[in-house]
Order: C-alpha cells, then structure tokens, then sequence
C-alpha cells in the first residue's frame, strides 16, 4: 500500500482558518458530497492547529441515537470514568483539560455524570459544556467544538427535537457569547437543506463546501504517484475527482482496470436499484407522509443528466428528488439550488444507464 499523504484544499484550509482566527461569531457548517473529503480536512486541520486551541471533536457516524441518554453518551467521554488521572483525583474542570488539545468527545468526571443525566434535560449537558469551554478560555486557550455526521442528531426527540435545542446552544457559543468555535459537518444533503431553510439560524451560520477535487486538482494529485496524463484522463474519465475512489487506484496494480471495474460495479447498482422499484414499488417518508415513488418519475429525473451535468433542485418532482438523494445517486446544494450525481461516476454511470431505459 502506499502512502497517501493530505492534499490541496487550500481555498477550504484558508476559510477555516480565517474563522478561527477571529472571535466566534458564526456556526460554520461543512457539507458536501459522500466521501468529498470533509472529515479527513477536519482530521488534517485539527492536528495541524497550534496549541493555543483546545479542539472538542465528536463523530456521531457510528452512534446509535434514539435517546437523549444515547446523545449524552455519544457526546461525553466515558471512558475517563475509569482513567487513571481521574482516579488520581484530576476532579476539576480545569484539572481536566489542563494538558489537552486535540479531544475526541467532551471530557467529564463522575460527579457531573450524574448532573448531566439528571432529568434528562439537554440543558444540564449544554450547561456542563458552556463551564468546560470556559474553563479552557481562562487558561487562555480558545475552544473548538466540531460535530461530524450531525444528521444523525436529526431525528431524536427531547421534549420537541433535540436539533433544535443544540441550535440554540451553538448560537450561544458563538454570536451571543463568542465563546466557543462550532463546526458542524454532514453528507446528508436533505438534512443540510432542513438547516438551510431554518429560520432560528437565518444570519447565525456560515457554510463551506467541501467537493469532490476538480479535473486540475485530481491531475496533479495522481501525477504525484506516478500517473501519466493519459492514466490521470482515464481515471478522471471513471470516477471523477472523489478521493476516496482516487486513493483506491492509486494503491492498485492495474489501474486503468481498477477504474472501469468501478465503473462497471456502479452501473450494476443502479440498474438494480431501478429494478426493484419497477418491479416492487418502494416509497418515503416526507414528515409524517409515506409517498410512493414512482419508476416512470425516477427515469425521467435521472435522464436530465444525460446532456446535462447539474440540474435545478425544484426541476424534479419532491418524492423522486429525495428518493434519488436518499440513495446517495443525487446531491443536492441548498445554497445554489441546484442537484449533481454524487460523484462523477455516478454522472457516468447514470447516463450509460438512461441509454437503455
Ligand atoms: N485531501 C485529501 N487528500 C488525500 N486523501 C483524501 C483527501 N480527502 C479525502 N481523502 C481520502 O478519502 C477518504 C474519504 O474521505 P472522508 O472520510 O474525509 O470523506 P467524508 O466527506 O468525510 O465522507 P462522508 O461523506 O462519508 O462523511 C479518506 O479516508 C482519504 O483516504
Ligand atoms: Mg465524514
């Protein structure tokens, strides 16, 4: 296997940095396509970040969330419970996050454990967290908050949805108190447009891209392991500029074989996937409302993208255009209002598959 060193995202790197060198003052959220890249220029910053930061990063992606007990616990560490230092009696706030910087969950001790769960109300856990981010900032250090995957949050329910409540809590950290940075990531484009029309965060939030790389970039990024311009074109060609497939062919004997078999596999998806609802139905849930999706609906979205590489998000019918986002075959922009396919591939992939629907 190679090695596959951090690359490029210098435009997203300088926008992050900008934030985090001024006073908290807006949430930023991070969104983009499946496998762009957003957690690994997370991961990347907040090593490379100066010790003057103490950053709070947590990643739901592998939490299982139906409760409020399920979201404490996904937040805090629990671990330290049983840790050495806490048993040595590191029991304060500040004896906590003394010597840390790069954290992964929020630090707590037993005695605030309890004062956490206690009624279960998502105020005793903002409130422990509001004292820890200001402890930080007495010893002159500046908090990080950074929640990865935080659709999952979506749909927990705590006297009215939790979301709502964490809202509240990141406009406090950042525009009432400029206490804290908030950085929240997520793939889910149908949550980011629930976000995006929210009216509680009109004016309190930024938003920051993270996409596939572009031709240029890819380019360059395969040249530096060895590819030649006809092998980068032909990787371009397959699977565009998502890293995650690009690390993949860089690390494989045959590349130009590697790539086409991607491409093949991704056909085979979607043709099963179209299958199944012509042949058995499917539908979703939109609120409360199961809608049934409609195969006739679904093929004649899908074929706008067969001259065309981008489309108006309203051009579709609703059920169909999350349906398709759903699926992770489309992705939808909220700030430009406009749908893609998730990758490249997908594009091609939906094009070679249109040509017989
Ligand atoms: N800038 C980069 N340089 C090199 N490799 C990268 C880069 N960004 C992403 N990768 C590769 O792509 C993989 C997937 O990236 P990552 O998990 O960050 O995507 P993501 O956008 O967070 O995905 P998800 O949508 O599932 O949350 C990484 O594990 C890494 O191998
Ligand atoms: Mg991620």
């Amino acid at each position: 296997m190679m090695e596959v060193t951090f690359y490029d995202r210098e435009r997203e790197t300088k926008e992050i940095m900008d934030t985090l060198r001024m006073k908290p003052r807006l949430i930023t959220f991070i969104y983009g396509p499946i496998n762009s890249g957003k957690t690994e220029l997370i991961t990347h910053l907040t090593c490379e970040l100066s010790d003057d930061y103490v950053v709070f990063y947590i990643n739901l992606r592998t939490k299982f969330l139906a409760s409020y007990d399920d979201f404490i616990e996904s937040l805090f560490e629990m671990e330290m419970e049983t840790d050495m230092t806490v048993r040595k009696g590191k029991e304060t706030l500040a004896e906590l996050i003394s010597s840390a910087t790069k954290i992964t969950g929020i630090p707590i001790t037993r005695e605030f454990i309890d004062y956490v769960f206690k009624d279960n109300k998502p105020k005793n856990a903002f409130s422990y967290m509001l004292k820890l981010f200001e402890e930080v900032k007495k010893s002159g250090k500046q908090p990080v908050l950074i929640l990865d995957e935080l659709q999952k949050i979506g749909d927990v329910l705590v006297n009215g949805h939790l979301i709502y409540e964490l809202f509240n809590f990141f406009i406090d950290l950042t525009k009432e108190l400029h206490l804290c940075h908030v950085f929240a990531a997520t793939s889910d484009s149908l949550f980011l447009e629930r976000v995006y029309s929210e009216a509680m965060l009109k004016g309190r939030c930024r938003y920051l891209l993270v996409d596939d790389f572009d031709y240029e970039t890819t380019a360059a990024f395969l040249k530096g392991y060895g590819f030649t311009d006809e092998g980068a074109r032909v990787a371009w060609e397959y699977c565009g500029g998502k890293p995650v497939c690009l690390v993949e062919l860089i690390n494989c004997g045959n590349r130009e074989e590697k790539a086409k078999e991607m491409f093949t596999f991704r056909i085979g998806e979607l043709e099963t996937q179209l299958k199944l609802v012509k042949e058995l139905g499917d539908e979703i849930l939109i609120g409360s409302k199961r809608c049934d999706v409609h195969y006739e609906k679904l093929v004649s979205a899908l074929k706008m993208f067969v001259k065309r590489e981008e489309i108006g998000m309203n051009e579709v019918d609703e059920v169909s255009k999350r349906y398709l986002v759903k699926e992770n075959i489309l992705f939808v922009d909220p700030l430009t209002a406009m749908m893609k396919p998730q990758s490249m591939l997908d594009l091609s992939a939906i094009r070679e598959v249109m040509r017989d629907a």
